[in-house]
C-alpha cells in the first residue's frame, strides 16, 4: 500500500517533532528519550530513533513509525492519519483506491436505495410490518439504510444491470448461474454494512423465517469479512465521548441499544471475534464492554473474542445479559435504563473468565478442577499482560482452593513460544541476528539460506515481510518494513531495531549472531540426526554403516569446534 504519497509524507516528516508535539524527548546519544504515553511510565522507558523514522517503549513494547504514532495516539485510521499530515506538510493525496472504488462505492450506494425504496412499495409491506413490529421505524430505516429485498429473481439485475454485471457480481449482489445472473437476495430484510467513513461496503439480509437466517455478501473488493465492525461509523464519537465500546453480536442489537441511547455500540457480526476486528476498536478506545447473548454454546468463542481484545491491549469487561436475552430483545423488554444498568455491572475479564470456567465445570472435584486448569492453560499463551496473568492466577486459585504459586507454575509450565510482550527484555543470538538483518548488514548467502522456521513465532512476520521486499529487489530499510507491517507486528520490528548492540566491531558481531543463531543450531540438529541414525546402526549390528555414521559424525564435531573457534 505505501505509495508515493506516503514516501513523500514520509521523507518530509520530522518524527521527533512529531512525536515531541505529546511527548517531552531529551537527546540521549542518537536517540531521544521520554516517558511513553501509552502506559503509566515513570522511568524514561520511552525511544525514538530520528534516522531510522522509528520510535519504541521498552516498558509497554508498542513501537512504529511516524505514522503509526500519529494513529495510535490520536486513534486515526490510516488514511486518515495519512490525510492529516498530507495536509499539514501541503502534499496532495489521490483518492484511495482510485476510480475503479469509488464507482464500486456509488453502485452499493445505489443498491442500498433500490433496496429503500423496495421497502416502500406495496409489495414491501411485509417487511415495513416485520421491522414495525420490532420497534423500528420510518426513520430508523432512514438512518441505517435499511430495505427490502424483494422476491423474484431479477429485481436488482434489472433495476442496476446498466453498472455491469461484472460488477454487481463482484459486489456479491448477484450470482452468476447456468442461465445468466440472479440475485443474491430475494425475499429478505435488507441490512446496509458501512465501513468507519459510512460508506456502504456491503449488505446482509435477513429471512422472515428459515435458514440461514442472514444471508452475507462474500468478501469483494470492498469488504473482507472481519475487518470492520457494524455501526462503527455512527459510533466514532459516542465512543470518544464516553470513552468506551460496547460490542454486542447482531445488526439489531447495535441498532436497538444505539437508538436506545447507547451510541457506543458496535456489532461483530457474528460469533468470532478476529483480531482486525479487535485492533480497530482499539484505535477508537481503550476499554470495551462485552454484550453477547449467553448461548453456552457461544461462551467459549466469546472467551477467545475476550482474548483477543485483552491482546489488543483493550481493557475488557463483560456485561452478563440475562439468561435467553439478546442485547436488541433486553432494551425491547426491558427499556434502556436495565440495559445500561446491565453494562454498568459488567464484571472485569478476569472475574468473568473464571466464573465462566466455573460454570463450565464442576470444580467441586478433583477431575472438574484439572479440566478448568486445562481450559485455562489454552488461552495462557495469549494472554501477554503480566499483571492481568497474576490477577487470573489469583482469581484461578481461589476458585479451585489451590494455591496460587501451585496454580502459577502449572500455568506456566513449559511455556508456550509465542509470548512475544510477555518477556521483560530478552536478547539473545536470534534478536542480534535479527537487527542486523533490519540493518541490512547480513550476507546475501546468510539471507538465501534463511528458514523461517528457526525464528520465534512473534518474529516470523517480520522476517518473511523483510524477505518478501528484498526478494523484490531492495533491502528495506526498518522503517519501511514498519510502514508494510500490522501495528501489533511492527512493534516486534521496532524493538529489534532499536535494539542496543553495544559492539565495536560490528563485522566480527555480524559473523558472531550469524554462527551462533544459524549455523550452530543447524548443526546440532544434524549431529542430532547422525547420532540417532548411529544408534540403529549398532542395534541392527550395521558395522560398515556405523563405521561411515562414526567418521560423519566426527566430520561434524570438527566443523564445529572450527566454527565456535571462530567467534
Ligand atoms: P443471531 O443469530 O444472534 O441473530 O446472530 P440476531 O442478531 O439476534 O438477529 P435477529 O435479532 O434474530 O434478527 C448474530 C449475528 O450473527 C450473524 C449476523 O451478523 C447476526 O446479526 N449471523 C447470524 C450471520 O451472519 N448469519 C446467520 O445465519 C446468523
Ligand atoms: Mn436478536
Amino acid at each position: 500500500m505505501p505509495g508515493p504519497e506516503v514516501e513523500a509524507i514520509k521523507a518530509r516528516l520530522n518524527i521527533v517533532e512529531l512525536i515531541g508535539r505529546y511527548v517531552a524527548l531529551k537527546p540521549s546519544g542518537q536517540r531521544f528519550k521520554g516517558r511513553c504515553p501509552f502506559h503509566p511510565d515513570d522511568t524514561p522507558s520511552f525511544l525514538v530513533s530520528p534516522d531510522k523514522g522509528l520510535w519504541h517503549c521498552f516498558g509497554c513494547h508498542a513501537g512504529g513509525d511516524a505514522i503509526g504514532f500519529l494513529m495510535k495516539i490520536e486513534r486515526l485510521s490510516f488514511p486518515e492519519a495519512l490525510a492529516r499530515l498530507a495536509g499539514e506538510l501541503g502534499i496532495e493525496l489521490r483518492p484511495e483506491g482510485g476510480e475503479g472504488r469509488a464507482r464500486l462505492l456509488q453502485i452499493n450506494q445505489e443498491a442500498a436505495q433500490y433496496f429503500a425504496r423496495e421497502l416502500r412499495q406495496p409489495s414491501g409491506k411485509k417487511a415495513r410490518d416485520y421491522l414495525l413490529g420490532r420497534g423500528l421505524g420510518a426513520e430508523v430505516w432512514e438512518k441505517y439504510m435499511l430495505g427490502y429485498a424483494p422476491e423474484g429473481w431479477d429485481g436488482l439485475v434489472r433495476a442496476l444491470g446498466r453498472a455491469g454485471l461484472d460488477r454487481l457480481r463482484e459486489l456479491g449482489l448477484v450470482i452468476a448461474g447456468e442461465k445468466g445472473y440472479y440475485d443474491r437476495f430475494r425475499d429478505r430484510v435488507m441490512f446496509t454494512i458501512c465501513d468507519d467513513q459510512g460508506r456502504p461496503v456491503a449488505f446482509a439480509g435477513r429471512s422472515f423465517a428459515g435458514d440461514p437466517k442472514y444471508v452475507n455478501v462474500p468478501n469483494t473488493p470492498l469488504f473482507t469479512k472481519g475487518t470492520l465492525l457494524y455501526g462503527l461509523d455512527r459510533a466514532r464519537d459516542p465512543i470518544r465521548r464516553t470513552g468506551r465500546a460496547v460490542l454486542v453480536e447482531g445488526y439489531t442489537d447495535v441498532i436497538s441499544f444505539q437508538i436506545a441511547g447507547i451510541g457506543e455500540t458496535v456489532g461483530s457480526m457474528g460469533t468470532a471475534l478476529t483480531d482486525a476486528q479487535a485492533r480497530l476498536l482499539a484505535r477508537h478506545t481503550d476499554r470495551v464492554v462485552i454484550a453477547y447473548d449467553r448461548d453456552a454454546a457461544g461462551e467459549a468463542s466469546a472467551l477467545r473474542g475476550l482474548v483477543i481484545l485483552r491482546g489488543a491491549g483493550l481493557q475488557v469487561e463483560v456485561a452478563v445479559l440475562p439468561p435467553d436475552e439478546d442485547p436488541d430483545s433486553l432494551v425491547r423488554s426491558q427499556g434502556a435504563e436495565a440495559a445500561q444498568a446491565v453494562l454498568a455491572a459488567a464484571l472485569p475479564f478476569h472475574r468473568f473468565f473464571v466464573e465462566a470456567l466455573a460454570r463450565r465445570h464442576d470444580v467441586g472435584a478433583v477431575e472438574g478442577k484439572e479440566q478448568a486448569l486445562v481450559e485455562a492453560k489454552s488461552f495462557w499463551p495469549e494472554i501477554r499482560s503480566v499483571p492481568l496473568q497474576h490477577e487470573l492466577a489469583r482469581e484461578l486459585a481461589g476458585l479451585l482452593s489451590l494455591r496460587e504459586e501451585e496454580v502459577w507454575r502449572y500455568l506456566q509450565g513449559n511455556a508456550q513460544p509465542s509470548r512475544p510482550q510477555l518477556e521483560a527484555v530478552r536478547v539473545g543470538p536470534e534478536e542480534h541476528f535479527l537487527h542486523f538483518l533490519l540493518e541490512g548488514k547480513l550476507p546475501d548467502r546468510v539471507l538465501e539460506d534463511l528458514d523461517l522456521v528457526g525464528f520465534r513465532p512473534e518474529y516470523r512476520p517480520v522476517v518473511e515481510k523483510w524477505v518478501e521486499m528484498w526478494q523484490r529487489g531492495r533491502r528495506p530499510t526498518a522503517e519501511e518494513l514498519a510502514g508494510a507491517l500490522p501495528p501489533d507486528q511492527a512493534s516486534a520490528l521496532t524493538r529489534l531495531a532499536l535494539l542496543d548492540v553495544p559492539f565495536s566491531d560490528t563485522a566480527q558481531a555480524v559473523e558472531d549472531a550469524v554462527t551462533r543463531f544459524l549455523y550452530l543450531p543447524r548443526l546440532s540438529r544434524r549431529m542430532e540426526g547422525v547420532r540417532k541414525r548411529l544408534a540403529q546402526a549398532e542395534e541392527a549390528g550395521d558395522r560398515t554403516e556405523v563405521e561411515r555414521l562414526n567418521s560423519e559424525l566426527q566430520a561434524l564435531c570438527q566443523e564445529r569446534i572450527r566454527l565456535l573457534r571462530r567467534r
